[in-house]
């Protein structure tokens, strides 16, 4: 039998790590689907799509995209664009974005395609709550401000300093969880795990003790 692992939290809770980590481990899919939203991001920016855009033109360019995974890299229109997508011009347009209706609409149904037939861990903020409600596992990742700005820096992607990304952190966290479509927030049935004081491995440890023995190899 497959099954789905939903993964949601706000920003640098280690979503990505602990799911790609966790595939591993299990031997199942990982989508990512944070990285679809940037993607799409990207591709406004180089076409000059801004907030303002109408509906009308945001269709068009969401009919000229076509996202594709290889060994969990993205791939927008055949390109590698992992680099591109973590830039902190992506990260700073990709919540308009993704608060976008007519994007999250493509995004959710490209997610329930790709997910369909085998076993994934999808990791996002709608996963549990829209995406897949049903999904078999469900958990909320957290940690403090703090935690996620260090880890953040850590990764070394950014041109900021450590308390700018707490601060842009923040201000994402708001708006995720404010937005009208799909806002950030925990399903009921989610299992809440804070991370801010453990390491991967208890992180996932905690995960794989919440899992059927059936799914667990
Ligand atoms: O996980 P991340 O930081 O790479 O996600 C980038 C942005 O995409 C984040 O600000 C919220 C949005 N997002 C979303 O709205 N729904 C998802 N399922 C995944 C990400």
């Amino acid at each position: 039998m497959t099954y789905i692992i939903a993964i949601d939290g706000p920003s640098g809770s280690g979503k990505s790590t602990i799911s790609n980590e966790l595939a591993e481990i299990l031997k199942i899919q990982y989508l990512n689907t944070g990285a679809m939203y940037r993607a799409v991001t990207h591709f406004f920016l180089e076409n000059s799509i801004n907030e303002d855009a109408s509906d009308e033109q945001i269709l068009s360019m969401l009919g000229k995209i076509k996202i594709n995974f290889i060994d969990n890299e993205i791939y927008l229109n055949g390109k590698n664009i992992e680099k591109e997508i973590r830039t902190d011009q992506v990260t700073k347009n990709v919540s308009w974005v993704s608060a976008n209706a007519l994007v999250r609409e493509k995004l959710v149904s490209m997610q329930r395609e790709i997910a369909n037939e085998k076993s994934f861990v999808l990791d996002g903020r709608d996963i549990g709550t829209v995406v897949f409600p049903d999904a078999k596992y469900k958990f909320y990742l957290t940690a403090s401000s703090k935690e996620r700005a260090r880890r953040r820096f850590l990764q070394n992607e950014s041109e900021l300093t450590i308390e700018e990304i707490e601060k842009s952190i923040i201000d994402r966290d708001l708006y995720d969880s404010s937005r009208e479509n799909s806002p950030l927030r925990k399903a009921d049935d989610a299992i809440e795990i804070d991370s801010s004081m453990q390491s991967i491995d208890q992180t996932i440890d905690a995960i794989l003790s919440h899992m059927d023995k059936e799914d667990v190899l």
